[in-house]
């Protein structure tokens, strides 16, 4: 007997947030694609699902893989690191159903799927048993230095690409040096990402942005961003130095 036809799981990447900014091949793949995927919150779908919204079709099939825990975590005993693997695991046997009844997933990937995304860990779970295809996407360090009007590395530069959530001493070790750089999930890591900056020396050089490319983008000197206000989709950048002027 002839196998039975077994869906593909399509990563497309949708971009930083503008509509605008997802490719045509990512837009032609989620039209086509009978099941479609997202990471969201309990409160909200999230960017990734905002972002294409008004290009889905009533026929398909929503997946929202709702994070079990967003925002700051509980003390242990809560083990953040299990619960994400259980929910990771679930999440993939939900979309393996679809696969193995012969429906493609579309899931939906915020910039890049390979970038920094969560698209990954089904990636890892999912990608050795099924087709896959993994569309690139805008990613948000190449979006912040568009709206911020900054190009980012000229020439022979370096670029550092670091989380905020790093411990203080780590992140002041990759930063000490720098050329250039991209400092991304700073959100409630604000405060200690810009001590480390001030004590680098690099207020000057650093710029500040959130939710580039959204309808609710904002742009701040650094110096004068409430550490309170600071939202996950947020990013700092270090651009390298003038090309002549270094
Ligand atoms: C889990 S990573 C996802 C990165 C994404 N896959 C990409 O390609 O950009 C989330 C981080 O990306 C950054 N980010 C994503 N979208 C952004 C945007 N529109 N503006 C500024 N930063 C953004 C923030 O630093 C956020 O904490």
């Amino acid at each position: 007997m002839a196998e039975p036809v077994r869906g593909r799981l399509l990563g497309l990447g949708v971009g930083p947030g503008d509509p605008e900014l997802i490719t045509l091949k990512s837009l032609r793949l989620l039209r086509g694609a009978p099941v479609v995927a997202y990471y969201a919150s309990k409160e909200s779908r999230g960017n990734a699902f905002a972002t294409v919204e008004s290009e889905l079709r009533a026929e398909q099939i929503l997946e929202p893989l709702i994070y079990p825990i967003t925002g700051k975590r509980p003390p242990p005993p809560y083990d953040y690191e299990l619960v994400m693997r259980d929910f990771y695991d679930a999440s993939a046997a939900r979309l393996a159903a679809h696969l193995d009844a012969g429906r493609d997933v579309a899931v939906l990937c915020e910039g890049d799927p390979f970038f920094y995304g969560s698209f990954m860990y089904l990636h890892d779970r999912l990608a050795e048993r099924y087709a896959s295809e993994v569309v690139p996407g805008v990613c948000s360090v190449l979006a912040s230095a568009s709206v911020l009007r900054t190009p980012l590395v000229y020439r022979d530069q370096c670029l550092l690409v670091v989380a905020g959530t790093l411990p203080e001493e780590a992140l002041e070790r990759q930063l000490a040096g720098v050329e250039a750089a991209a400092i991304m999930k700073l959100g409630s890591n604000f405060a200690k990402v810009r001590r480390v900056i001030a004590r680098l020396g690099l207020m000057e050089r650093a710029r500040y942005v959130e939710r580039a490319t959204m309808d609710e983008e904002c742009i701040r000197p650094l110096a004068e961003v409430d550490p309170a206000s600071v939202p996950y989709f947020s990013m700092i950048l270090i651009p390298g130095a003038r090309w002549g002027e270094q």
